[in-house]
């Protein structure tokens, strides 16, 4: 599973990049408000980071504007992927946009049937939003397996981006159901690799290991 982070900030995403783990970034205009930067200058220095996809979203509403950001977007790097909403009229620019060889990622989706318009628009990645059903009662991690099942059954190469991850237990069942990638907020991703028991273990054979007073090098 690939790990994208969440996140349109290039400072945080340069901490994280120098662990050689980060496959991607997905940005969105909520994420780029908060950086105060001007997005253009944060999308480039990302892409100068990040070889990977860095998903950056348009921000029209109908389908002829959002193809005319959405190229704009695209010729700021040659690894940007136009991010479009899941409406109708996202779905028209997600054909037009895929069918020029722009890649292309479906946002908010939110039901199986969102997810299947988006494959059979070409989209390369579409991004269902787990944390935002929990929250409102729903089993986000169901609409993953759904649509895990939908695109296997057909053969789609539309791959499952998991979004609005909140919580390491969200990795881990994404992960299980087949998600081709999970996109992560900065903090998160750090938290994966902590486990408490590890911290214990490394502390006590650093202990014994002073006994010795050996040093390897
Ligand atoms: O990339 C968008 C998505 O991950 C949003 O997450 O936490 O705002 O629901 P959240």
């Amino acid at each position: 599973m690939k790990l994208f982070l969440d996140s349109a900030d290039p400072k945080e995403i340069a901490s994280a990049v120098a662990t050689g783990l980060v496959d991607g970034v997905t940005t969105n205009p909520s994420l780029a408000a908060k950086t105060g930067m001007k997005l253009t200058d944060a999308l480039r220095a990302i892409c100068e980071m990040v070889p990977g996809s860095v998903s950056a979203e348009v921000t029209a509403t109908d389908a002829d504007a959002m193809i005319a950001e959405g190229k704009h977007l695209a010729k700021i790097a040659s690894n940007i992927t136009v991010k479009v909403p899941l409406t109708w009229d996202g779905l028209r620019a997600c054909k037009a946009l895929s069918g020029e060889g722009h890649t292309v990622n479906v946002t908010l989706c939110f039901s199986p049937n969102q997810a299947l318009l988006a494959a059979k628009a070409g989209a390369t990645f579409i991004s269902p939003f787990i944390g935002r059903l929990d929250d409102i009662g729903a089993d986000g991690m169901e609409l993953i397996r759904e649509i895990r099942l939908i695109y296997d059954n057909y053969n789609f190469a539309t791959e499952i981006l998991a979004a609005s991850i909140r919580h390491p237990m969200h990795v881990r069942e994404a992960a299980l159901a087949g998600a081709d990638v999970c996109t992560l907020p900065p903090a998160l991703f750090k938290q994966l690799a902590h486990h408490p028991l590890t911290d214990k273990g490394l502390a006590a054979f650093l202990e014994d290991w002073k006994k010795t007073g050996q040093s390897i090098l």
